[in-house]
């Protein structure tokens, strides 16, 4: 019962218009129910509606409760700083700092240079503090006009936890531990339910809220951010996945390359781009940015932004990729056309998309629209219910399939049996990241699937070579700008 009431409580606070259509329905099929039979009566013995709603909120309960007994808010972030620096002067948002750096025309009263020595000691990965380095701030541009923006009231070439990015057109960009947040209108408005506190410190950088904002993009903006914070570990199968994402004709040489990992969720790609010797730079739009820069181990540079807005000078990069993002938009040639005009002639863009099902056998499509009817729903359930189902759909796969498989594989009959059977990708991947991404299926808004020829367009419709698209579970795109050459003088 506590555990219904918290989960009610939760998803009427957190969901509710989302959740009222399915309550509402729910309700008049046990009341047509009940006028047919012409018996009142039989709407109170036929209570099962009634009975799984209350499951349902008993999962929310139950999901919440862990989440709040495991989650590392990113609060302690400051902490461990405050705790680490020290000695130097104490600024008006009570944060310990080794220098005040100034005070800028736009009422922001404070920014703060943290040198990255000062912090202390890694302890581990979430605890560090992510900075904005200023040759990264340097190579940032306004959302609204693409002139370069700079720190307020900081000339110097240190680090920045907190702070605001200004442009001379008069638009700031707040920068919110250690990630600048250079969102358009229609999205920024959420910066304050994330970081309400930064807000009421700096109310001049308060973004404007957005009448009419497309709810599809701040429902998908919602959806993975809860998504990356609920499954933000990094796995070791990761590394195989990664180096199948960037299979090609040629292999590819990461180092020195400077990249753009865009809508980077929690990182994982990014992080083996990096170690790899990339100089990368991950762009989401999503609270999921925070889980990517808390992984500061990485060395990577980090900017909360819609990739359709990209807040970087043209040709900035030799490589962008954008892994399991652009299907999830309203318009994914809006994002395809941004993406393409970062990418420096003679560079690569990469763009990983779910395939259409043309080319399967029926029971496939079959379960495909039987997985889009209950997609139906949960994109409309509070996230913890949705990691309740998914919990129940990987459960059911691995014991049905994924189990079979990896027993009877090491056989050619076995493998021939067992080959085919819905979900067997994961057979070698651990239980928690075949939840994720039932997870990452059940709870998008947006879910397009594209023919190789559609993929083919987009690239040379932004002038693009098509290098190769390889198959798989989806299309593993790739194209490159051509490098024009200067005409000969007569
Ligand atoms: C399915 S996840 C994939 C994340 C990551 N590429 C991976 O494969 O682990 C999609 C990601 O794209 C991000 N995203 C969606 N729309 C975006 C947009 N317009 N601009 C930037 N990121 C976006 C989401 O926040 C989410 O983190
Ligand atoms: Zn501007």
């Amino acid at each position: 019962m506590p555990a219904f009431a918290r989960g009610l409580a939760y998803s009427i606070r957190q969901r509710f218009r989302d959740v009222l259509p399915i309550l509402v329905f729910a309700v008049t099929l046990t009341i047509a129910y009940a006028l047919m039979q012409r018996n009142v009566g039989t709407a109170y013995r036929k209570r099962t509606q009634v009975t799984m709603f209350f499951f349902v909120f008993m999962a929310v309960g139950i999901v919440q409760r862990s989440r709040q007994a495991t989650q590392q808010p990113f609060e302690p972030v400051l902490a461990t700083a405050k705790a680490g620096i020290g000695t130097a002067a104490i600024v008006d948002y009570d944060f310990v700092c080794d220098e005040l750096v100034g005070v800028s025309q736009r009422g922001l009263q404070a920014s703060v240079k943290v040198d990255r020595g000062a912090l202390p000691p890694d302890k581990g990965e979430s605890t560090r503090a992510p900075l904005v380095r200023s040759n990264f701030a340097a190579t940032l541009r306004c959302a609204a006009c693409g002139e370069a923006l700079a720190i307020a009231g900081h000339a110097g070439s240190g680090a920045v936890f907190e702070g605001a990015l200004t442009c001379p057109c008069g638009a700031g960009f707040p920068v919110i531990a250690g990630v600048p947040r250079i969102l358009p209108i229609a999205t920024a408005a959420t910066l304050v339910d994330q970081h309400p506190v930064f807000f009421q410190r700096f109310p001049a950088l308060r973004p404007p809220s957005a009448n009419g904002a497309r709810t599809d993009s701040l429902h998908t903006l919602r959806a993975f951010g809860d998504e990356w914070q609920r499954f933000p570990e990094l796995l070791e199968v990761h590394q195989g996945i990664f180096d199948w994402y960037f299979e090609g004709p040629e292999p590819l040489r990461w180092r020195g390359l400077k990249v753009l990992d865009a809508g980077c969720g929690m990182g994982r790609w990014l992080h083996f781009a990096r170690k790899a010797g990339a100089e990368i730079v991950g762009m989401d739009v999503s609270v999921a940015i925070d889980v990517a820069a808390a992984r500061a181990s990485d060395g990577a540079d980090f900017v909360q932004a819609d990739l359709r807005y990209p807040p970087f000078a043209p040709e900035s990069f030799d490589l962008v990729y954008s892994l399991g993002v652009v299907h999830h938009l309203e318009e994914p040639m809006a994002g395809v056309r941004a993406l393409a005009k970062l990418v420096r002639p003679g560079g690569e863009l990469r763009l990983y998309v779910y395939r259409t099902l043309d080319d399967e056998p029926r029971w496939k499509r079959l379960l495909f629209v039987a997985v889009t009817l209950l997609r139906h729903v949960t994109t409309r359930l509070p996230y913890p219910a949705v990691h309740a189902v998914s919990w129940f759909v990987a459960a059911t796969a691995t014991a049905l399939f994924l189990w079979p498989r990896r027993l009877l594989r090491r056989w050619a009959w076995g493998d021939r049996l067992t080959r085919g059977l819905p979900l067997v990708h994961y057979a070698d991947v651990p239980f928690r990241m075949v939840v994720s991404e039932q997870f990452d299926r059940l709870v998008a808004p947006i879910e397009g699937r594209f023919r190789r020829d559609e993929v083919e367009r987009w690239l040379r419709d932004v002038g693009f070579e098509v290098v190769a698209v390889l198959p798989g579970l989806g299309w593993r795109a790739i194209g490159r700008r051509p490098v024009v050459t200067a005409t000969p003088a007569a």
